[in-house]
């Protein structure tokens, strides 16, 4: 989730202003940042490019923060091609004469690349931001003009994107486009600023045009043209900014977990994109790993802490399911120390939110000691466990702040789904029909998230209804007990309400003996299959007096309003893939009973974001 501002205008001091606006973006997360500035005069852009904090950029712009011009600014959030200086946005074309910054994913870089390079063009990153500014160059070099150069290059690309362009031709005009990544415009009094999001240019304008998918700017000191990407004329209402900063840096949420709850559909979007063929099969152009290697584990051990681990656990009993390999999952911390049972036909998936967690990385490297292939499911760019692993597979959630994980929960999940499919089809254990009837039913994961999110009525009440229970426990079968343990750490983490997990058979073989009137009980009933067994188990509890709410797919009364007090409905999905939906109405409930009980929600006591001490 990279950060993006602009100016276009009279100020003396431009770069100053368009690093000053970055740095609102900061919640954005990022690994490097740049600048770039063109005046009237100049041949080439000047452009400005550090690894690390904005201060590192800061220290380097000698003399240049006095600058005025023409000015587009970055900050990156790696995709693709590590976080170092050469990475860093803006990109140039060969000439110097044309800059260009992006937030979002080229999918199909790799075959432009290729046919860039064999026409000549120089590439100097490992990004896949670089071949749009090449594009560029090569539709400017038939003979079109800028605008329509940076036209015709958005045509022949695929994927998300928020662009901005700068070119000594034009120095007083920024183009910009957008498609599935956040864009929108300040309007000034002779000057108009760019950002990504709108806290970026709150301190000089409250008048904000949001761009929508398809749009196309130029904008000049003078005023903004905006168009659709073939040209037809547009008229987008101009919108009045009321919130303060903060409200804005959240989206207007009242937390970033919330924020981030809401920010899944869009995470899933992108953790998909580019890993499905136009005939729904599974493809990761990433992994250098060959068909034969994948094909000779004989078993797979998952590593991870906190909610990763309670990925892994959905992952096993997808993997078990589909795959038929015996699948283990082991918290990081006892990994190591449990002298695990693994040698060179292990492959050892290592998942980590930040790639940073110290005991996650410990496991990582004990894998690598045994002999296993290790594979990284990771969010951040050229983290250390995604350097480290002999191969990486990003989830893309974008930056994650709260410390309670949600989008990286559900990406995760869907990276894991994604990765046993692709073994499965690479294997022949499931022809091409089955493979793409599995990624049909992923591809509407995004839509049917945004479904239980469009309503959360029922969900609010019934947080109201329970946010004095004395202690919480989650029951579920099969894959709804591997995402009940999610469902409790999230309501621990920030409520701190006590809540437990269980599988639903086991309550009465101990636990039982805690459930009394105040304690509550979250049933989570996706799985057909079971229903039977969970009424049984719903009923222990009710007969001693506990709450009870039941998560159940929309359309089956295997478990209805006769069996609990509170039903919470989520669309069907494959069985296999329930825990990606049944999850979001926990992740809510959790948000809500810790507001309702004034909790410090994105920073709950005694809890960090990153854990790198064993
Ligand atoms: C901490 C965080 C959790 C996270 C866990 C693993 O405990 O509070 O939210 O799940 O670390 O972090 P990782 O970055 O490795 O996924």
């Amino acid at each position: 989730m990279c950060g993006i501002t602009g100016y276009v205008g009279g100020r003396a001091g431009s770069v100053r202003l368009a690093l000053d606006n970055l740095k609102r973006l900061e919640y954005r997360g990022y690994d490097s940042a740049g600048v770039a500035v063109v005046r009237p005069g100049d041949t080439q852009v000047t452009v400005l490019k550090k690894k690390g904090k904005l201060a590192n950029l800061e220290a380097a712009l000698s003399g240049l923060d006095k600058s005025g011009g023409t000015v587009i600014a970055h900050t990156r959030w790696a995709t693709h091609g590590r976080p170092n200086d050469v990475n860093a946005h803006p990109h140039s074309d060969c000439t110097g004469k044309i800059a260009l910054i992006h937030n979002g994913i080229i999918e199909n870089y790799i075959s432009l690349k290729e046919r860039l390079t064999a026409a000549g063009h120089v590439f100097a990153s490992d990004t896949d931001t670089e071949v749009l500014v090449h594009l560029v160059e090569a539709h400017l070099a038939r003979g079109n003009g800028l605008e329509a150069a940076i036209r015709a290059a958005l045509a022949e690309v695929t994927g998300a994107y928020a662009i901005c362009v700068v070119s000594s031709e034009e120095p007083e005009t920024i183009y910009a486009a957008k498609t599935a990544s956040p864009l929108i415009i300040g309007l000034g009094e002779g000057e108009n600023f760019l950002a990504s999001d709108i806290p970026a240019v709150m301190g000089f304008t409250r008048n904000v045009l949001v761009l929508e998918d398809g749009d196309f700017a130029r904008i000049t000191p003078e005023g903004v043209t905006l168009t659709t990407l073939s040209g037809t004329p547009l008229q987008r209402d101009v919108f009045h900014v009321t919130w303060d900063v903060s409200t804005a840096q959240k989206g207007g949420y009242a937390h970033f977990m919330l924020k981030e709850i809401y920010d899944q559909p869009q995470a899933i979007r992108d953790t998909l994109r580019g890993r499905v063929t136009e005939t729904h099969q599974v493809t990761f152009p990433e992994l250098k790993l060959p068909t034969a290697k994948l094909l000779d584990f004989n078993r797979i051990v998952i590593v991870a802490c906190g909610t990763a681990y309670n990925a892994g656990l959905a992952g096993k009993n997808f993997y078990e399911h589909l795959l038929r390999r015996p699948v283990e999952v082991q918290v990081a911390s006892e990994f190591r120390y449990n002298d695990p049972i693994v040698d060179s036909r292990t492959l050892a998936i290592i998942i980590s939110q930040s790639g940073e967690t110290a005991d996650t990385l410990a496991g990582l490297r004990e894998a690598k000691i045994k002999g296993a292939t290790t594979l990284a499911l990771v969010n951040v760019v050229g983290s250390s466990i995604a350097r480290e692993a002999d191969e990486v597979i990003y989830t893309y959630a974008g930056p994650e702040i709260s410390v309670a994980s949600t989008k990286a929960y559900v990406t995760q999940l869907v990276g894991l789904y994604l990765i046993g499919l692709y073994i499965a089809q690479e294997e022949n254990k499931l022809g091409p029909g089955l493979v793409a009837d599995y990624v049909e039913q992923l591809l509407r994961l995004p839509e049917q998230v945004e479904t239980i999110l469009a309503d959360t009525t029922a969900i609010q009440e019934v947080a109201q209804t329970l946010k004095d229970s004395s202690s919480f426990f989650f029951l579920g079968r099969g894959f709804d007990y591997a995402v009940a343990q999610e469902g409790a750490l999230k309501l621990k983490e920030v409520s701190y309400i006590h809540a437990e997990a269980y599988p639903a058979g086991e309550l009465k073989h101990g636990p039982l003996a805690l459930v009394e009137p105040g304690v509550s009980v979250v049933c989570i009933a996706t799985q057909s299959s079971l229903y039977d067994k969970v009424q049984s188990n719903v009923k222990e509890v009710s007969a001693r007096d506990a709450s009870t709410v039941g998560i159940v797919k929309a359309g089956d009364e295997g478990l209805n309003e006769h069996f609990v007090d509170s039903i919470l409905r989520v669309p069907a999905t494959h069985d296999t893939f329930m825990p990606a939906l049944a999850i979001v109405p926990m992740q809510l409930l959790a948000y809500y009973i810790a507001d309702a009980l004034g909790r410090e929600i994105d920073q709950p006591r005694n809890l960090a974001k990153s854990v790198t001490v064993e």
